[in-house]
Protein backbone atom coordinates (compact mmCIF):
# COMPACT_ATOMS: atom_id res chain seq x y z
CA UNK A 1 0.00 0.00 0.00
CA UNK A 2 2.38 1.98 -1.49
CA UNK A 3 0.21 4.57 -3.44
CA UNK A 4 -3.07 6.13 -2.84
CA UNK A 5 -6.44 4.55 -3.88
CA UNK A 6 -8.29 6.30 -7.09
CA UNK A 7 -11.53 6.77 -5.67
CA UNK A 8 -14.14 7.04 -8.42
CA UNK A 9 -17.96 7.14 -7.17
CA UNK A 10 -20.46 4.81 -9.16
CA UNK A 11 -18.21 3.57 -11.99
CA UNK A 12 -15.16 2.61 -10.41
CA UNK A 13 -11.32 3.62 -11.53
CA UNK A 14 -11.34 0.31 -13.38
CA UNK A 15 -14.21 1.32 -15.88
CA UNK A 16 -12.38 5.02 -15.96
CA UNK A 17 -9.48 2.97 -18.14
CA UNK A 18 -12.34 0.57 -19.83
CA UNK A 19 -14.40 3.68 -21.58
CA UNK A 20 -10.90 5.35 -22.82
CA UNK A 21 -9.54 1.82 -23.35
CA UNK A 22 -12.25 1.08 -26.08
CA UNK A 23 -12.40 4.43 -27.64
CA UNK A 24 -8.81 4.03 -28.22
CA UNK A 25 -8.55 0.38 -29.28
CA UNK A 26 -11.41 1.75 -31.97
CA UNK A 27 -9.16 4.61 -33.32
CA UNK A 28 -5.68 3.01 -32.74
CA UNK A 29 -6.55 -0.02 -34.51
CA UNK A 30 -7.78 2.22 -37.59
CA UNK A 31 -4.76 3.83 -37.43
CA UNK A 32 -3.08 0.97 -38.47
CA UNK A 33 -5.34 -1.14 -40.74
CA UNK A 34 -5.99 2.61 -42.42
CA UNK A 35 -2.46 3.34 -42.77
CA UNK A 36 -1.99 -0.03 -44.61
CA UNK A 37 -5.48 1.03 -46.77
CA UNK A 38 -4.21 4.54 -48.15
CA UNK A 39 -0.64 3.56 -49.63
CA UNK A 40 -2.65 0.56 -51.02
CA UNK A 41 -5.49 1.86 -52.60
CA UNK A 42 -3.16 4.95 -53.94
CA UNK A 43 -0.85 2.65 -55.40
CA UNK A 44 -3.93 1.07 -57.14
CA UNK A 45 -5.02 4.02 -58.33
CA UNK A 46 -1.69 5.29 -59.61
CA UNK A 47 -1.30 2.27 -61.48
CA UNK A 48 -4.71 2.30 -62.69
CA UNK A 49 -4.45 6.13 -63.38
CA UNK A 50 -8.02 6.81 -61.55
CA UNK A 51 -7.98 11.18 -60.82
CA UNK A 52 -11.31 10.36 -59.49
CA UNK A 53 -9.81 7.88 -56.50
CA UNK A 54 -7.04 10.34 -56.04
CA UNK A 55 -9.48 13.31 -54.95
CA UNK A 56 -11.09 11.15 -52.80
CA UNK A 57 -8.26 9.87 -50.88
CA UNK A 58 -6.80 13.29 -50.19
CA UNK A 59 -10.31 13.59 -48.24
CA UNK A 60 -10.30 9.91 -46.77
CA UNK A 61 -6.08 10.71 -45.21
CA UNK A 62 -7.62 14.30 -43.84
CA UNK A 63 -10.53 12.32 -41.73
CA UNK A 64 -7.79 9.52 -40.72
CA UNK A 65 -5.33 12.42 -39.67
CA UNK A 66 -7.49 14.21 -37.66
CA UNK A 67 -9.01 10.95 -36.00
CA UNK A 68 -6.05 9.30 -35.55
CA UNK A 69 -3.38 12.40 -34.82
CA UNK A 70 -5.90 14.28 -32.68
CA UNK A 71 -7.96 11.47 -30.75
CA UNK A 72 -6.06 8.48 -31.33
CA UNK A 73 -2.93 10.14 -29.55
CA UNK A 74 -4.50 12.09 -26.69
CA UNK A 75 -7.09 8.93 -25.80
CA UNK A 76 -3.33 6.82 -25.82
CA UNK A 77 -1.76 9.37 -23.50
CA UNK A 78 -5.01 9.01 -21.78
CA UNK A 79 -5.21 5.44 -21.03
CA UNK A 80 -1.34 6.00 -19.61
CA UNK A 81 -3.06 8.74 -17.05
CA UNK A 82 -5.93 6.51 -15.89
CA UNK A 83 -4.16 3.09 -15.40
CA UNK A 84 -1.18 5.48 -13.73
CA UNK A 85 -3.90 6.53 -11.32
CA UNK A 86 -6.16 3.31 -11.03
CA UNK A 87 -3.13 0.79 -10.60
CA UNK A 88 -0.04 1.87 -10.12
CA UNK A 89 1.28 -1.18 -8.85
CA UNK A 90 1.20 -2.58 -11.73
CA UNK A 91 2.17 0.41 -14.02
CA UNK A 92 5.42 0.05 -12.36
CA UNK A 93 5.78 -3.46 -12.73
CA UNK A 94 5.16 -3.14 -16.41
CA UNK A 95 7.67 -0.30 -16.99
CA UNK A 96 10.22 -2.06 -14.80
CA UNK A 97 9.85 -4.85 -16.59
CA UNK A 98 9.25 -3.15 -19.99
CA UNK A 99 11.27 0.14 -20.59
CA UNK A 100 13.00 -0.36 -23.40
CA UNK A 101 10.41 -1.83 -25.49
CA UNK A 102 8.44 1.49 -24.40
CA UNK A 103 11.11 3.72 -25.28
CA UNK A 104 11.37 1.93 -28.73
CA UNK A 105 7.61 2.72 -29.00
CA UNK A 106 7.87 6.09 -28.55
CA UNK A 107 10.60 6.22 -31.03
CA UNK A 108 7.70 4.89 -33.49
CA UNK A 109 4.92 7.23 -32.19
CA UNK A 110 7.00 9.79 -33.09
CA UNK A 111 7.78 8.63 -36.73
CA UNK A 112 3.91 7.54 -37.24
CA UNK A 113 2.48 10.67 -36.26
CA UNK A 114 5.05 12.87 -38.41
CA UNK A 115 4.61 10.50 -41.88
CA UNK A 116 0.92 11.06 -41.36
CA UNK A 117 0.98 14.78 -41.28
CA UNK A 118 3.43 14.91 -43.93
CA UNK A 119 1.27 12.30 -45.81
CA UNK A 120 -1.70 14.44 -46.28
CA UNK A 121 -0.26 17.58 -46.30
CA UNK A 122 1.81 16.79 -49.24
CA UNK A 123 -0.91 15.31 -51.41
CA UNK A 124 0.12 16.69 -54.97
CA UNK A 125 3.19 18.35 -53.89
CA UNK A 126 5.81 16.15 -54.28
CA UNK A 127 6.62 13.30 -56.48
CA UNK A 128 3.77 10.66 -56.75
CA UNK A 129 6.20 8.34 -56.12
CA UNK A 130 7.47 9.49 -52.90
CA UNK A 131 4.47 10.35 -51.42
CA UNK A 132 3.65 6.73 -51.86
CA UNK A 133 6.63 5.80 -50.08
CA UNK A 134 5.50 8.32 -47.01
CA UNK A 135 2.90 6.31 -47.05
CA UNK A 136 4.11 3.18 -46.82
CA UNK A 137 6.91 4.65 -44.17
CA UNK A 138 3.62 5.39 -42.15
CA UNK A 139 2.43 1.84 -42.55
CA UNK A 140 5.33 0.23 -41.44
CA UNK A 141 5.69 2.32 -38.27
CA UNK A 142 2.52 2.17 -37.46
CA UNK A 143 2.62 -2.09 -37.64
CA UNK A 144 5.54 -1.44 -35.66
CA UNK A 145 3.98 0.12 -32.64
CA UNK A 146 1.40 -2.71 -32.58
CA UNK A 147 4.30 -5.36 -32.42
CA UNK A 148 5.58 -4.16 -29.36
CA UNK A 149 2.62 -2.72 -27.71
CA UNK A 150 1.40 -6.32 -28.16
CA UNK A 151 4.03 -7.92 -26.21
CA UNK A 152 3.30 -5.57 -23.45
CA UNK A 153 -0.71 -6.17 -23.54
CA UNK A 154 -0.48 -9.64 -23.67
CA UNK A 155 2.27 -10.00 -20.97
CA UNK A 156 -0.61 -9.45 -18.34
CA UNK A 157 -2.53 -12.26 -19.43
CA UNK A 158 0.33 -14.63 -19.66
CA UNK A 159 3.50 -13.54 -18.51
CA UNK A 160 4.92 -17.24 -19.22
CA UNK A 161 6.44 -19.59 -17.14
CA UNK A 162 10.28 -17.99 -16.95
CA UNK A 163 9.51 -14.75 -16.48
CA UNK A 164 7.02 -15.93 -13.50
CA UNK A 165 9.76 -18.05 -12.05
CA UNK A 166 12.49 -15.07 -11.67
CA UNK A 167 9.80 -12.49 -10.83
CA UNK A 168 10.34 -11.08 -7.37
CA UNK A 169 14.21 -11.59 -7.84
CA UNK A 170 15.43 -8.57 -9.35
CA UNK A 171 16.24 -10.21 -12.18
CA UNK A 172 13.38 -10.00 -13.99
CA UNK A 173 14.68 -8.03 -17.12
CA UNK A 174 17.27 -11.05 -18.11
CA UNK A 175 13.65 -12.44 -19.05
CA UNK A 176 12.41 -9.66 -21.12
CA UNK A 177 12.18 -11.50 -24.44
CA UNK A 178 10.22 -14.51 -23.01
CA UNK A 179 8.23 -11.95 -21.33
CA UNK A 180 7.76 -9.97 -24.58
CA UNK A 181 7.02 -12.96 -26.58
CA UNK A 182 4.62 -14.72 -24.09
CA UNK A 183 1.81 -17.59 -25.34
CA UNK A 184 -0.49 -15.49 -26.08
CA UNK A 185 1.99 -13.28 -28.08
CA UNK A 186 1.13 -14.48 -31.79
CA UNK A 187 -2.17 -15.02 -31.74
CA UNK A 188 -3.29 -12.08 -30.53
CA UNK A 189 -1.07 -10.38 -33.01
CA UNK A 190 -2.66 -12.14 -35.78
CA UNK A 191 -6.58 -11.15 -33.94
CA UNK A 192 -5.53 -7.58 -33.62
CA UNK A 193 -3.82 -7.67 -37.15
CA UNK A 194 -7.17 -8.63 -38.46
CA UNK A 195 -9.12 -6.39 -36.44
CA UNK A 196 -7.13 -3.41 -37.72
CA UNK A 197 -8.09 -4.69 -41.50
CA UNK A 198 -11.82 -4.49 -40.06
CA UNK A 199 -11.40 -1.49 -38.99
CA UNK A 200 -9.60 -0.06 -41.97
CA UNK A 201 -13.21 -1.23 -43.83
CA UNK A 202 -15.41 0.38 -41.06
CA UNK A 203 -14.00 3.64 -41.53
CA UNK A 204 -13.53 4.12 -44.71
CA UNK A 205 -17.65 3.23 -45.39
CA UNK A 206 -17.58 6.62 -43.42
CA UNK A 207 -16.08 8.94 -45.91
CA UNK A 208 -17.05 6.57 -48.81
CA UNK A 209 -20.79 7.19 -48.01
CA UNK A 210 -20.55 10.66 -48.27
CA UNK A 211 -19.40 10.57 -51.88
CA UNK A 212 -22.23 12.00 -53.92
CA UNK A 213 -23.83 8.99 -55.51
CA UNK A 214 -26.23 10.59 -58.55
CA UNK A 215 -22.63 12.45 -59.41
CA UNK A 216 -20.46 10.02 -59.03
CA UNK A 217 -22.05 6.41 -59.08
CA UNK A 218 -18.98 4.49 -60.26
CA UNK A 219 -16.56 6.05 -58.32
CA UNK A 220 -19.03 5.66 -55.34
CA UNK A 221 -19.50 1.38 -55.95
CA UNK A 222 -15.83 1.08 -56.07
CA UNK A 223 -15.26 3.16 -53.58
CA UNK A 224 -17.87 1.15 -50.99
CA UNK A 225 -17.02 -2.13 -52.61
CA UNK A 226 -13.29 -1.91 -52.28
CA UNK A 227 -13.76 -1.00 -49.01
CA UNK A 228 -16.27 -4.28 -47.73
CA UNK A 229 -13.58 -6.27 -49.40
CA UNK A 230 -11.30 -5.48 -45.82
CA UNK A 231 -13.89 -7.29 -43.63
CA UNK A 232 -12.91 -10.52 -45.77
CA UNK A 233 -9.59 -11.74 -43.51
CA UNK A 234 -11.63 -11.07 -40.55
CA UNK A 235 -14.35 -13.15 -41.62
CA UNK A 236 -12.51 -16.13 -42.58
CA UNK A 237 -9.32 -16.37 -40.14
CA UNK A 238 -10.60 -14.84 -36.97
CA UNK A 239 -12.28 -17.96 -35.93
CA UNK A 240 -9.46 -19.73 -35.61
CA UNK A 241 -7.01 -17.36 -34.20
CA UNK A 242 -9.19 -16.56 -31.19
CA UNK A 243 -9.62 -20.09 -30.77
CA UNK A 244 -5.55 -20.34 -31.10
CA UNK A 245 -5.98 -17.39 -28.51
CA UNK A 246 -7.73 -19.37 -26.02
CA UNK A 247 -5.63 -22.42 -26.39
CA UNK A 248 -2.49 -20.57 -25.32
CA UNK A 249 -4.78 -18.70 -22.33
CA UNK A 250 -3.79 -20.62 -19.00
CA UNK A 251 -6.48 -23.81 -17.66
CA UNK A 252 -7.13 -21.36 -14.67
CA UNK A 253 -8.51 -18.40 -16.72
CA UNK A 254 -10.34 -20.59 -19.14
CA UNK A 255 -12.15 -21.42 -16.29
CA UNK A 256 -14.02 -18.11 -16.27
CA UNK A 257 -14.97 -18.71 -19.58
CA UNK A 258 -16.10 -22.75 -19.06
CA UNK A 259 -17.59 -21.49 -15.56
CA UNK A 260 -20.34 -18.81 -17.71
CA UNK A 261 -21.02 -21.46 -20.61
CA UNK A 262 -22.08 -24.31 -17.61
CA UNK A 263 -23.73 -21.72 -15.89
CA UNK A 264 -25.48 -19.92 -18.26
CA UNK A 265 -28.76 -21.32 -17.47
CA UNK A 266 -28.55 -21.08 -14.09
CA UNK A 267 -27.90 -17.03 -14.42
CA UNK A 268 -24.89 -17.29 -12.50
CA UNK A 269 -21.31 -15.80 -12.78
CA UNK A 270 -21.76 -15.45 -16.61
CA UNK A 271 -19.96 -11.79 -17.92
CA UNK A 272 -16.76 -13.28 -19.77
CA UNK A 273 -19.23 -15.70 -21.98
CA UNK A 274 -21.87 -12.57 -21.91
CA UNK A 275 -19.37 -10.41 -23.24
CA UNK A 276 -17.85 -13.09 -25.46
CA UNK A 277 -21.36 -13.62 -26.93
CA UNK A 278 -22.32 -9.93 -27.74
CA UNK A 279 -18.85 -9.45 -29.24
CA UNK A 280 -19.85 -12.15 -31.86
CA UNK A 281 -23.17 -11.37 -32.16
CA UNK A 282 -21.97 -7.53 -33.20
CA UNK A 283 -19.25 -8.67 -35.06
CA UNK A 284 -21.67 -11.24 -37.61
CA UNK A 285 -24.19 -8.48 -37.67
CA UNK A 286 -21.63 -5.97 -38.76
CA UNK A 287 -20.66 -8.76 -41.66
CA UNK A 288 -25.18 -8.25 -42.11
CA UNK A 289 -25.07 -5.10 -42.77
CA UNK A 290 -22.10 -4.23 -44.34
CA UNK A 291 -23.27 -6.83 -47.34
CA UNK A 292 -26.54 -6.30 -47.32
CA UNK A 293 -26.72 -2.70 -47.33
CA UNK A 294 -23.34 -1.71 -48.40
CA UNK A 295 -22.27 -4.04 -51.06
CA UNK A 296 -25.29 -4.88 -52.84
CA UNK A 297 -26.01 -1.44 -53.12
CA UNK A 298 -23.32 1.22 -52.74
CA UNK A 299 -24.56 3.94 -54.34
CA UNK A 300 -27.34 4.79 -51.83
CA UNK A 301 -25.24 3.74 -48.73
CA UNK A 302 -25.68 6.83 -46.44
CA UNK A 303 -23.64 8.35 -43.91
CA UNK A 304 -26.51 6.99 -41.14
CA UNK A 305 -25.40 3.39 -42.47
CA UNK A 306 -21.70 3.74 -41.98
CA UNK A 307 -22.26 5.47 -38.21
CA UNK A 308 -24.36 2.47 -37.38
CA UNK A 309 -22.22 -0.09 -38.75
CA UNK A 310 -19.04 2.39 -36.67
CA UNK A 311 -21.37 2.15 -33.88
CA UNK A 312 -21.36 -2.28 -33.67
CA UNK A 313 -17.79 -1.98 -34.25
CA UNK A 314 -17.62 0.22 -31.04
CA UNK A 315 -19.88 -2.59 -29.49
CA UNK A 316 -17.84 -5.32 -30.53
CA UNK A 317 -14.79 -3.73 -29.79
CA UNK A 318 -16.02 -2.98 -26.17
CA UNK A 319 -17.24 -6.31 -24.93
CA UNK A 320 -14.08 -7.86 -26.96
CA UNK A 321 -11.93 -5.86 -24.77
CA UNK A 322 -14.46 -6.35 -20.95
CA UNK A 323 -14.01 -10.07 -21.89
CA UNK A 324 -10.30 -9.96 -22.38
CA UNK A 325 -10.24 -8.01 -18.69
CA UNK A 326 -12.27 -10.24 -17.13
CA UNK A 327 -9.80 -13.01 -18.18
CA UNK A 328 -7.45 -12.00 -16.01
CA UNK A 329 -9.77 -11.95 -13.21
CA UNK A 330 -8.86 -12.02 -10.59
CA UNK A 331 -5.21 -10.75 -11.24
CA UNK A 332 -3.68 -7.82 -13.42
CA UNK A 333 -0.65 -9.83 -13.97
CA UNK A 334 -1.59 -13.45 -14.29
CA UNK A 335 -0.03 -15.52 -11.35
CA UNK A 336 1.82 -12.99 -10.41
CA UNK A 337 -0.12 -9.57 -8.98
CA UNK A 338 -3.40 -9.68 -7.91
CA UNK A 339 -6.10 -6.45 -9.15
CA UNK A 340 -5.52 -4.98 -5.74
CA UNK A 341 -1.49 -4.84 -6.12
CA UNK A 342 -1.18 -7.94 -3.75
CA UNK A 343 1.49 -10.19 -5.29
CA UNK A 344 1.68 -14.20 -5.21
CA UNK A 345 5.00 -14.14 -6.68
CA UNK A 346 7.34 -14.35 -3.36
CA UNK A 347 8.73 -10.62 -2.64
CA UNK A 348 11.96 -9.85 -1.08
CA UNK A 349 11.96 -8.77 2.22
CA UNK A 350 15.76 -8.06 4.11
CA UNK A 351 16.74 -11.32 1.89
CA UNK A 352 14.63 -12.93 2.58
CA UNK A 353 11.52 -14.68 0.13
CA UNK A 354 8.63 -14.51 1.47
CA UNK A 355 4.81 -14.93 -0.30
CA UNK A 356 3.37 -11.39 0.27
CA UNK A 357 -0.03 -13.02 1.10
CA UNK A 358 1.81 -14.74 3.71
CA UNK A 359 3.85 -11.59 5.13
CA UNK A 360 0.55 -9.67 5.05
CA UNK A 361 -1.27 -12.49 6.92
CA UNK A 362 1.78 -12.74 9.34
CA UNK A 363 2.51 -9.20 9.97
CA UNK A 364 -0.69 -7.35 9.55
CA UNK A 365 -1.71 -4.91 5.93
CA UNK A 366 -1.67 -2.00 7.41
CA UNK A 367 1.67 -2.00 9.54
CA UNK A 368 3.73 -0.59 6.99
CA UNK A 369 1.16 1.70 5.82
CA UNK A 370 1.53 5.34 4.94
CA UNK A 371 -2.16 6.23 4.76
CA UNK A 372 -2.47 6.05 8.70
CA UNK A 373 -1.24 8.05 11.72
CA UNK A 374 0.41 6.49 14.50
CA UNK A 375 -2.26 7.67 17.06
CA UNK A 376 -4.48 5.73 14.71
CA UNK A 377 -1.45 2.91 14.83
CA UNK A 378 -1.77 2.86 18.22
CA UNK A 379 -5.05 2.80 19.11
CA UNK A 380 -4.98 -0.31 16.47
CA UNK A 381 -2.28 -1.89 18.86
CA UNK A 382 -3.91 -1.55 21.97
CA UNK A 383 -7.41 -2.73 20.22
CA UNK A 384 -5.60 -5.97 19.27
CA UNK A 385 -4.40 -6.83 22.80
CA UNK A 386 -7.83 -6.32 24.14
CA UNK A 387 -8.99 -8.74 21.62
CA UNK A 388 -7.02 -11.09 21.88
CA UNK A 389 -7.12 -10.67 25.57
CA UNK A 390 -10.95 -11.20 25.19
CA UNK A 391 -10.46 -14.34 23.22
CA UNK A 392 -8.16 -16.10 26.02
CA UNK A 393 -10.76 -15.58 28.54
CA UNK A 394 -13.27 -16.63 26.22
CA UNK A 395 -11.11 -20.05 25.11
CA UNK A 396 -11.08 -20.86 28.88
CA UNK A 397 -15.08 -20.38 29.54
CA UNK A 398 -16.16 -21.94 26.10
CA UNK A 399 -18.34 -18.77 25.39
CA UNK A 400 -18.25 -16.17 22.14
CA UNK A 401 -15.88 -13.45 22.28
CA UNK A 402 -17.32 -10.35 23.72
CA UNK A 403 -18.46 -7.75 20.80
CA UNK A 404 -16.22 -5.37 20.35
CA UNK A 405 -15.60 -1.58 21.03
CA UNK A 406 -16.09 0.03 17.95
CA UNK A 407 -14.12 3.31 17.92
CA UNK A 408 -13.64 5.85 15.12
CA UNK A 409 -10.18 4.51 14.92
CA UNK A 410 -11.67 0.98 14.16
CA UNK A 411 -13.75 1.86 11.21
CA UNK A 412 -10.94 3.92 9.73
CA UNK A 413 -8.41 0.60 9.77
CA UNK A 414 -11.82 -1.16 8.00
CA UNK A 415 -12.15 1.37 4.83
CA UNK A 416 -8.33 1.11 4.84
CA UNK A 417 -8.68 -2.45 4.28
CA UNK A 418 -11.80 -2.05 2.08
CA UNK A 419 -10.21 0.82 -0.19
CA UNK A 420 -6.71 -1.27 -0.42
CA UNK A 421 -8.24 -4.46 -1.04
CA UNK A 422 -11.51 -4.38 -2.22
CA UNK A 423 -11.76 -0.93 -4.14
CA UNK A 424 -9.91 -2.35 -7.07
CA UNK A 425 -12.74 -4.07 -8.77
CA UNK A 426 -15.94 -2.67 -6.06
CA UNK A 427 -17.82 0.96 -4.99
CA UNK A 428 -19.97 1.15 -2.47
CA UNK A 429 -23.07 2.09 -4.24
CA UNK A 430 -22.28 1.95 -8.12
CA UNK A 431 -20.31 -0.83 -10.05
CA UNK A 432 -20.51 -3.77 -8.15
CA UNK A 433 -21.75 -2.61 -5.54
CA UNK A 434 -20.74 -3.27 -1.70
CA UNK A 435 -24.07 -2.29 -0.78
CA UNK A 436 -26.15 -4.42 -3.29
CA UNK A 437 -23.77 -7.39 -2.17
CA UNK A 438 -23.94 -7.57 1.21
CA UNK A 439 -28.08 -6.01 1.59
CA UNK A 440 -29.74 -8.31 4.18
CA UNK A 441 -26.31 -9.48 5.87
CA UNK A 442 -25.83 -9.24 9.57
CA UNK A 443 -22.23 -8.60 11.05
CA UNK A 444 -21.86 -12.17 11.38
CA UNK A 445 -22.92 -13.34 7.56
CA UNK A 446 -19.97 -10.91 6.96
CA UNK A 447 -17.31 -12.07 8.72
CA UNK A 448 -18.80 -15.72 7.18
CA UNK A 449 -17.79 -14.22 3.59
CA UNK A 450 -14.97 -12.38 4.66
CA UNK A 451 -13.32 -15.74 6.05
CA UNK A 452 -14.34 -17.59 2.89
CA UNK A 453 -12.23 -15.19 1.13
CA UNK A 454 -9.41 -15.18 3.59
CA UNK A 455 -9.14 -18.79 3.66
CA UNK A 456 -9.07 -19.15 0.16
CA UNK A 457 -10.02 -22.86 -0.26
CA UNK A 458 -9.30 -23.98 -3.23
CA UNK A 459 -12.70 -25.20 -3.09
CA UNK A 460 -14.02 -21.75 -2.92
CA UNK A 461 -16.24 -20.52 -5.63
CA UNK A 462 -14.63 -17.07 -5.25
CA UNK A 463 -11.36 -17.71 -5.56
CA UNK A 464 -11.67 -17.89 -9.49
CA UNK A 465 -12.64 -13.68 -9.36
CA UNK A 466 -11.23 -12.36 -5.90
CA UNK A 467 -8.23 -12.32 -4.98
CA UNK A 468 -7.56 -14.01 -1.31
CA UNK A 469 -8.15 -11.25 1.57
CA UNK A 470 -5.27 -11.07 3.23
CA UNK A 471 -4.67 -9.14 6.90
CA UNK A 472 -4.63 -10.10 10.65
CA UNK A 473 -7.38 -11.51 12.21
CA UNK A 474 -8.44 -8.06 14.08
CA UNK A 475 -7.87 -6.48 10.49
CA UNK A 476 -10.38 -8.25 9.13
CA UNK A 477 -12.59 -7.84 11.77
CA UNK A 478 -12.19 -4.35 11.51
CA UNK A 479 -12.88 -4.63 7.59
CA UNK A 480 -16.00 -6.51 8.82
CA UNK A 481 -17.07 -3.67 10.92
CA UNK A 482 -16.42 -1.17 8.80
CA UNK A 483 -18.56 -3.05 5.98
CA UNK A 484 -21.69 -3.78 8.95
CA UNK A 485 -21.64 -0.06 9.30
CA UNK A 486 -21.51 0.68 5.77
CA UNK A 487 -24.37 -1.55 4.49
CA UNK A 488 -26.46 -2.04 8.04
CA UNK A 489 -25.32 1.66 9.64
CA UNK A 490 -25.31 -0.63 13.12
CA UNK A 491 -22.42 2.05 14.12
CA UNK A 492 -24.89 5.14 13.65
CA UNK A 493 -27.49 3.00 15.31
CA UNK A 494 -26.14 2.31 18.30
CA UNK A 495 -24.86 5.99 18.66
CA UNK A 496 -28.44 6.68 18.07
CA UNK A 497 -29.96 4.28 20.47
CA UNK A 498 -27.43 5.86 22.88
CA UNK A 499 -27.97 9.57 23.01
CA UNK A 500 -31.83 8.91 22.96
CA UNK A 501 -31.43 7.14 26.31
C1 LIG B 1 -10.26 -8.79 -8.70
C2 LIG B 1 -11.44 -8.05 -8.46
C3 LIG B 1 -12.10 -8.18 -7.10
C4 LIG B 1 -11.58 -7.80 -5.88
C5 LIG B 1 -10.24 -7.19 -5.58
C6 LIG B 1 -12.64 -8.06 -4.93
N1 LIG B 1 -13.74 -8.56 -5.55
FE1 LIG B 1 -15.50 -9.08 -4.67
N2 LIG B 1 -16.24 -9.64 -6.47
C7 LIG B 1 -15.57 -9.56 -7.67
C8 LIG B 1 -16.42 -10.05 -8.73
C9 LIG B 1 -16.06 -10.10 -10.22
C10 LIG B 1 -17.62 -10.46 -8.12
C11 LIG B 1 -18.84 -11.07 -8.78
C12 LIG B 1 -19.66 -9.96 -9.31
C13 LIG B 1 -20.95 -10.42 -9.90
O1 LIG B 1 -21.37 -11.55 -9.64
O2 LIG B 1 -21.52 -9.61 -10.61
C14 LIG B 1 -17.48 -10.18 -6.70
C15 LIG B 1 -18.45 -10.45 -5.75
C16 LIG B 1 -18.35 -10.13 -4.41
C17 LIG B 1 -19.36 -10.40 -3.40
C18 LIG B 1 -20.69 -11.08 -3.64
C19 LIG B 1 -20.47 -12.54 -3.52
C20 LIG B 1 -21.74 -13.33 -3.44
O3 LIG B 1 -21.61 -14.55 -3.34
O4 LIG B 1 -22.80 -12.73 -3.50
C21 LIG B 1 -18.88 -9.94 -2.21
C22 LIG B 1 -19.58 -9.99 -0.87
C23 LIG B 1 -17.57 -9.40 -2.46
N3 LIG B 1 -17.28 -9.53 -3.79
C24 LIG B 1 -16.76 -8.85 -1.48
C25 LIG B 1 -15.45 -8.42 -1.70
C26 LIG B 1 -14.61 -7.88 -0.66
C27 LIG B 1 -15.01 -7.68 0.79
C28 LIG B 1 -13.42 -7.59 -1.25
C29 LIG B 1 -12.17 -7.01 -0.60
C30 LIG B 1 -11.63 -7.77 0.47
C31 LIG B 1 -13.52 -7.94 -2.66
N4 LIG B 1 -14.77 -8.44 -2.89
C32 LIG B 1 -12.50 -7.80 -3.57
C33 LIG B 1 -14.30 -9.08 -7.87
C34 LIG B 1 -13.45 -8.65 -6.88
Amino acid sequence: MNYPVWDVPIIGSGWVIGMIAIFHVMISHFAIGGGIYLPFAEARALKRGRKDWLEFLPRHSKFFLILTGVYGAVSGVGIWFAIGLAAPEATSTLIHNFVFGWAIEWVFFLIELSTAAVYYYTWNRIPDKLHLKVGWLYAGTSIMTLVIINGILTFMLTPGESWLAVAGTGKESAHFFQAFFNPTYWPSLFLRTLVCLSLAAVWALVTGSLINGRKQPELKTEVIRFSTKWLLPAFFLMPPCFVWYLLMVPESQRALLELGISTIGAGTFTQVTRMVLVSIMTSATILGVVYFIAYRDPKTFRVGYACAVVFLALAATGSTEQAREMLRKPYVVVDHMYSNAVRKTPVNVNGEAIKEVDRFNRDGYLTNSIWATEQEKAAWAQWDRQREAAQVVNASTDEQPAAPNVTPEILRRGELMFRGQCMACHTTDGYRAMRGFLNERDLQSIKNILGMLHGYEETSPYRTYMPPLVGTEQEIEALAIYLDNMVNGTQAQTENVASAQ
